[in-house]
């Protein structure tokens, strides 16, 4: 099933649109590892997926102690998500897309500034030969997204001058993207995001509370999923952090 519609399907059953950014501060791998197996464990039942970086891959290695992560996100039904951003030459970036999928993810996210010909394809067909998703960058959370995602840029054809993102968006259309990443800190881009999208592919916002993004301004503009990091892991009560912020979504969208 494409990953577009496991995302939907998870969401509903677990009336959840929370993605957990599983992001801890460096510590020992053991102790690292025990604190990500926790806090897993205490919100899974209030989540819809699982979003990993290289907070824990760099120390935890992927085909090592990551492996029981993926095994514990796996029990509890949630898709996992790899934020690698891929940004190379297509050679490279197929075999980082390899290595994810194979080691348990679901969807890799990508910068399509690289464009398509030997840049961004061979990751869209392995994961359509393995069934998983491609996530494209569109315009991302943080204070200096501006200086690259917000660039107005000149089509020489029709001497229209238009912003990065929307490119962006329409590349995600075009290569037919199982998602898009808009920073919940940009309102007025994730509303300018799904006037191209069309609902056709799912805004994924990142930057709910610790960066600043409101979860009500995030999806009354358009966003499907929110994704979470800092405000639940560092969490006195990660449970409880994560329950508040599904029932207020769930709140803005009744
Ligand atoms: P916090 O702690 O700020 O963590 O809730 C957010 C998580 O999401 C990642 N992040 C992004 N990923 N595009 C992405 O693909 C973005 O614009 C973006 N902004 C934040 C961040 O690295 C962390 O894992």
């Amino acid at each position: 099933m494409p990953f577009k519609l496991v995302m939907e399907q998870i969401s509903k059953r677990k009336n959840s649109r929370v993605i957990l950014a599983l992001d801890l501060q460096p510590d020992n791998p053991e102790t690292l590892l025990k604190k990500a197996q926790k806090i897993l464990g205490a919100v899974h039942m209030h989540i819809c997926a699982v979003k990993f970086n290289r907070h824990l891959i760099l120390p935890l290695g992927l085909y090592n102690d990551v492996q029981r992560l993926v095994d514990q996100a796996k029990k509890y039904d949630l898709p996992l998500i790899m934020d690698c951003k891929i940004n190379d030459i297509g050679n490279t970036n197929r075999t980082i897309a390899e290595h994810y999928f194979k080691a348990g993810f679901d969807a890799v996210t990508a910068n399509p500034l690289v464009g398509w010909q030997d840049g961004l394809q061979p990751v869209f067909e392995v994961a359509e030969k393995m069934q998983h998703g491609v996530i494209l960058l569109v315009y991302m959370s943080h204070r200096g997204a501006w200086e690259g995602y917000g660039q107005k840029v000149f089509n020489e054809n029709t001497g229209e001058i238009i912003p990065q993102h929307r490119i962006f968006a329409e590349k995600a259309l075009e290569w037919k993207a199982d998602g898009v990443v808009v920073g919940s800190t940009y309102p007025s881009k994730i509303q300018e995001v799904q006037l191209t999208l069309k609902n056709e592919v799912p805004i994924y916002s990142p930057g709910i509370g610790t960066q600043g993004g409101i979860i009500e301004a995030a999806l009354k503009n358009g966003a499907k999923y929110l994704i979470v990091g800092r405000t639940i892991t560092l969490s006195q009560d990660p449970s409880k952090t994560a329950e508040g912020i599904k029932l207020a979504a769930q709140t803005c969208l009744s």
